[in-house]
């Protein structure tokens, strides 16, 4: 194998955190193999224990692996500047929120910040495991709900790809530049203790 997504000693943190956030970087080199059952199923399990308002999970994923009847829709989906890279990928996935509660069918206002978390925790699972997974937006939402059949009850969040690591060598000359972990604005351009003063 000629490239892994997982460079721990890339980044480094001003303050201690465990290992794994800066192991997690967003990867477009991938072999093109299909991700195994074991490992979607593990990428899945870990979204599935992410926090929600009132255990709400009002995530859901609609997914597909490459050789499968289902594939050439959601790689249909992508902006072409996704596409080319995304093509190698052993999973394609579109991450939906149920807007309402579940209990009283309320609007609830965090859908998309808890579909937000599952997406981390599947991130994390996928460094772990030393997969490539990466978030996306550059993709057609309304393609995508009418392709996939969602009703407009859910939102439409996000896509991700996951794969096995591939050669960088190999992707188009700009995005095998761009094929390292980038840096962070230190923490102090972030909070505030207090009210907003950015
Ligand atoms: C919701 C979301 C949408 C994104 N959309 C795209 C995208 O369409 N194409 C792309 O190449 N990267 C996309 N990214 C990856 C970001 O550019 C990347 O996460 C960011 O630059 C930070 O880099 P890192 O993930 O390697 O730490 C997206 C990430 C997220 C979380």
């Amino acid at each position: 194998m000629s490239a892994t997504p997982t460079t721990p000693d890339a980044r480094h943190a001003d303050h201690p955190i465990e290992p794994l956030f800066l192991k997690r970087w967003s990867s477009r080199a991938m072999d093109g193999k299909p991700l195994s059952d074991a490992h979607t199923h593990s990428l899945f399990e870990a979204a599935r224990w992410a926090p929600s308002t009132g255990n709400e999970q009002e995530w859901r994923f609609l997914y597909a692996r490459p050789g499968t009847p289902h594939w050439e829709t959601f790689l249909g989906l992508l902006m072409e500047g996704n596409r080319v890279w995304c093509k190698d990928a052993g999973l394609l996935c579109v991450i939906i929120s149920h807007k309402f509660f579940a209990r009283n069918n309320k609007p609830n206002p965090v859908y998309s910040f808890d579909a937000g978390s599952a997406f981390m925790s599947l991130a994390l699972q996928g460094a772990a495991m030393d997969l490539v997974v990466h978030g996306m937006a550059g993709f057609e939402y309304d393609k995508a709900r009418a392709a996939l059949a969602i009703p407009e009850t859910y939102a439409v969040e996000a896509m991700f790809a996951a794969g096995y690591p591939g050669d960088p060598t190999k992707l188009p000359e700009a995005l095998a530049a761009r094929e390292k972990p980038s840096s962070r604005r230190p923490i102090s351009q972030s909070i505030l203790e207090g009210p907003f003063a950015f």
